[in-house]
């Protein structure tokens, strides 16, 4: 009986436990010890740092099945999904390590036995690779399992030697091979053939023994180790007797709900299985906290989804469906990985929104770029047009690519990315500066930063600009930049923005409205007091209160930074910053509204901080040792090899060049002002510290009192006060009501005596001073009912207004109609109505006319009776 894919994972895990081996959690899509790696892509990621004999555990061999992703990074197999049987986003690594434990003999006697044994693979259809140079474990391929010579196959490539990365933990390996059998087209591995599908690689051993540096050189690793990798699914389509990874049990159930969602019928669509492996991947990272977004990991999980919307498109999605396969995917996984179902509602819930968003483009992108490839003169979809779809529609390159690939063109690549790197330049030049004085400013000197000891300093003048241009002086009056050799002065970065201050010659000021980096230069923004001239000493100052606040708020971003993935989660990545004298604003992933008691939470947690006092401690680390430290640093952004870190207690830990207080403490009370979201998964979180947040909390303070004395009541009892006018004022309403309809019904009453009749006919016709226009309807209602059989009219004139109504009883409607005469009175009173037979409104703006025309309603109806 063949075995389902959760078989093969538990039979795997528990065959290596009963070895004394630990069972391993997977490690999260994203590696939490290596910020140089996209996304985890192997089993031992998890163990890197243990390889290397920097960390120890309490075990020294380890069983996992890895979840891991190819997509976006170094190895990246998203564009290959859909047109092959193997190709995956996401799949999941077997693995069974030795940290200085055995090594060859046990990693090779394992294997055979799980294959041959455990799983019951026949002998024959097995074949194995060495590496050339690797004379010990062709023996014991040889000599000890007892292969024949024509089934160990010997490599030289780079193959059969394995290596994380560039640099880090790599030896020779020993691949297990699976023949398909003679029907597949298809050669062993070093044959010409052996891109052919009949000879699967399954199981990969990697015999770690070096520690490859960055300039190339091999460091033998402290003890020889292993580290083994096979592909779940590619084991199981072997023991479920189906040639593509697609047709194992896990794939076929995706696809049969995927098909189901969409209502497509045709289940060999290359789509469904496009479908079926995203969906694996999406769910997976954003369970891992990767969320949707313009840049690095974020960037990649977009990409992933807009492939998959596409393909739905293409089999016919009327509606949002990719969401709702996640309730297929745990089903299927989520056994074996419980925080699916834990993270389900996320993961609904970003899919859900990303995919909404993406449709309402797609259908126009995709039109745009249909007309486009009809008339394309080469098989080359233009670099320009890729660009547009991309920054118009939101189609990621590798979308369009995958477009073009099923009509049989291909990208302009290079062009895409010449157009991508002139909208960056234009972007860098848009926020380089905001007044036009110092556009195309350009400095060649170098001054160096003497702020983050000093308060004030004597520099010399470098340079001078005005208007964009080099000169030698500035005159009293005249606004321009400064470059000095030195300078206290913070130029704006990382949010942080730009000290302020005076820079003093023996002459007078020159006033530093605000400072900014260009190039290797600081440059003062601001404008001349007395004449200033290239080569003047100054004495430069900057604002020191307003310096004083800035730090506070800057450090009191970094704790707000980490009190944010205590309280919404690990996901919580900083997007933006600003940090000015008066407030802070963050801006970070999250993909919902902060609510007030995740807020209050995060608010409580900073002040705890500061309260508690720690030492605020910068220091020079090289960028790796930081990274090890697990300082946080900025996603896709650059940074020098050196770097600088700040440390808040043990409580936060970034990379930042920014100025910050020396004590937690002297931030003294932070304060949330608002929290709003700005984009799709992004959030805004503005907040105050020290005396601005003490200002908050008073001038929220003042507005208590203020609103408790206006409704005579107490600070802390406002609440209750105010439910209780509340209902008061509900209560008042419907008494006001109640008193109207009795007004109208008493008024009618009284109307009844002025009752006449023309031919027979009751008739009212009646002028109600006082009463509301509103409730008229009701009371000829009421009216035509008391009076049986008759005509009513009636007219009020409020705020220099006249309204009319007139009512006909049934009976009577074949001679009086309402509408003509509500419009014979109207016409009176300089207005037009009209309405049913039985019933008639009109308005008017000749009050002074209405009781003339009143009076008029009685020849008219002599006339009609
Ligand atoms: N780390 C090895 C691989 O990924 C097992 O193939």
């Amino acid at each position: 009986m063949s075995k389902s894919t959760a078989d093969i994972r538990r039979a795997f895990l528990d065959f290596f436990a009963v070895r004394d081996h630990q069972k391993v959690s997977s490690s999260s899509l994203v590696p939490g010890n290596d910020p140089t790696l996209l996304f985890t892509n192997a089993g031992m990621n998890q163990f890197k740092d243990v390889f290397l004999g920097a960390e120890s555990r309490s075990y020294n061999k380890a069983v996992s099945s890895q979840r891991c992703v190819r997509a976006g990074g170094k190895h990246n197999d998203l564009e290959n999904v859909g047109y092959t049987a193997r190709h995956h986003t996401f799949f999941e690594m077997l693995g069974n390590f030795s940290f200085g434990d055995y090594f060859k003999t046990e990693a090779i006697q394992y294997a055979w036995a799980f294959l041959t044994e455990e799983l019951g693979l026949p002998k024959e259809k097995l074949l194995v690779t060495v590496y050339h140079e690797d004379d010990e474990a062709y023996d014991l391929w040889s000599n000890i399992i007892g292969l024949p010579e024509e089934k160990i196959i010997k490599i030289s490539t780079s193959d059969n030697f394995w290596s994380m990365g560039d640099t880090g933990p790599c030896g020779p390996c020993s691949e297990i091979f699976y023949d398909h059998g003679e029907h597949i087209w298809g050669g062993p591995p070093g044959s010409p053939e052996e891109d052919g599908d009949r000879f699967i690689e399954i199981w990969n051993l990697v015999f770690m023994q070096y520690n490859r540096q960055s300039n190339g050189e091999m460091l033998p690793l402290p003890k020889p180790s292993i580290d083994t990798g096979m592909g779940l699914e590619r084991i199981s389509a072997i023991l479920q007797n189906v040639h593509s990874n697609y047709e194992i049990d896990i794939f076929v159930n995706l696809i049969d709900a995927a098909a189901d969602i969409i209502g497509a019928t045709d289940k060999s669509d290359k789509s469904l299985r496009v479908i079926a492996d995203h969906i694996r991947s999406c769910s997976f990272l954003i369970c891992d906290g990767v969320l949707p977004s313009n840049e690095g990991r974020g960037y990649v999980l977009r990409r992933i989804i807009r492939r998959a919307v596409r393909h739905g498109n293409k089999l016919g999605a009327t509606d949002v469906f990719f969401f709702k396969l996640v309730n297929a995917l745990e089903s299927q996984m989520g056994e074996a990985y419980p925080e699916l179902a834990t993270n389900r509602a996320l993961i609904e819930k970003v899919l859900r929104t990303e995919e909404e968003q993406f449709s309402r483009t797609l259908e126009r992108g995709l039109n745009i770029l249909n007309e486009a490839l009809a008339d394309l003169p080469s098989n080359v979809v233009p670099g320009e047009l890729v660009f547009r779809l991309y920054d118009t529609y939101g189609f990621p390159a590798d979308l369009t690519n995958d477009i073009a690939r099923e009509k049989e063109l291909t990208i302009d690549e290079n062009g895409f990315q010449a157009a991508m790197a002139e909208q960056r330049k234009r972007a860098q030049q848009a926020s380089q500066f905001d007044t036009d004085y110092n556009d195309q400013l350009k400095s060649d000197s170098i001054s160096e930063f003497t702020g983050y000891d000093l308060e004030s300093g004597t520099a010399n003048i470098l340079e001078l600009f005005k208007s964009g241009q080099l000169v030698e002086q500035l005159s009293p009056g005249e606004e321009g930049v400064v470059v000095l050799d030195q300078t206290p002065f913070y130029a704006e970065s990382g949010g942080q923005v730009g000290d302020s201050g005076v820079l003093k010659t023996k002459a007078g000021n020159f006033i530093v409205k605000d400072t900014v980096q260009l190039n290797n230069a600081i440059a003062h923004k601001g404008v001349a007091e007395t004449s200033i001239s290239v080569g003047d000493f100054v004495d430069a100052q900057f604002d020191i209160e307003s310096r004083n606040s800035i730090k506070l708020n800057h450090s009191a971003t970094h704790l707000m930074h980490e009190a944010l993935k205590q309280v919404l989660g690990e996901h919580v990545n900083q997007k933006g910053s600003l940090v000015t004298p008066e407030r802070l604003r963050f801006d970070f992933s999250h993909f919902e509204a902060a609510t007030n008691c995740e807020l209050q939470q995060v608010e409580k947690l900073v002040n705890e901080q500061i309260r508690a006092n720690h030492s605020i401690e910068t220091k020079l680390m090289n960028l790796d040792d930081a990274k090890a430290e697990g300082a946080m640093a900025l996603f896709g952004e650059k940074y020098e090899e050196d770097v600088r870190v700040v440390s808040i207690g043990t409580f936060s830990l970034e990379l930042c060049g920014g100025t910050h207080v020396n004590q937690a403490g002297d931030i003294g009370l932070f304060k949330i002002v608002s929290e709003s979201g700005i984009a799709s998964g992004v959030r805004r979180i503005e907040a105050v510290t020290a005396d601005y947040a003490l200002q908050l909390t008073q001038a929220h303070s003042e507005q208590l009192i203020d609103i408790a004395s206006l409704i005579k009541s107490e600070p802390n009892a406002i609440s209750g006060r105010i439910q209780q006018l509340i209902e008061q004022s509900k209560a008042t309403e419907k008494e006001l009501d109640k008193l109207k309809q009795q007004l109208a019904s008493n008024a009618g009453a009284d109307l009844l005596s002025q009752v006449y009749e023309v031919n027979n006919v009751k008739v009212l016709s009646a002028n109600l001073k006082g009463v509301e226009s509103k409730v008229l309807r009701t009371m000829v209602d009421d009216l035509k009912n008391q009076l049986g059989s008759g005509v009513v009219v009636l007219g009020v004139d409020q705020d220099s207004k006249v309204s009319l109504i007139t009512g006909v009883t049934k009976d009577l409607v074949t001679k009086v109609k309402a509408g003509e005469l509500v419009n014979y009175i109207a016409q009176q009173v300089g207005g037009k109505g009209g309405g049913r037979p039985d019933m008639a409104q009109a308005g008017g703006s000749q009050p002074e006319n209405l009781d003339i025309a009143l009076a008029s309603v009685k020849p008219w109806l002599e006339a009609k009776l």
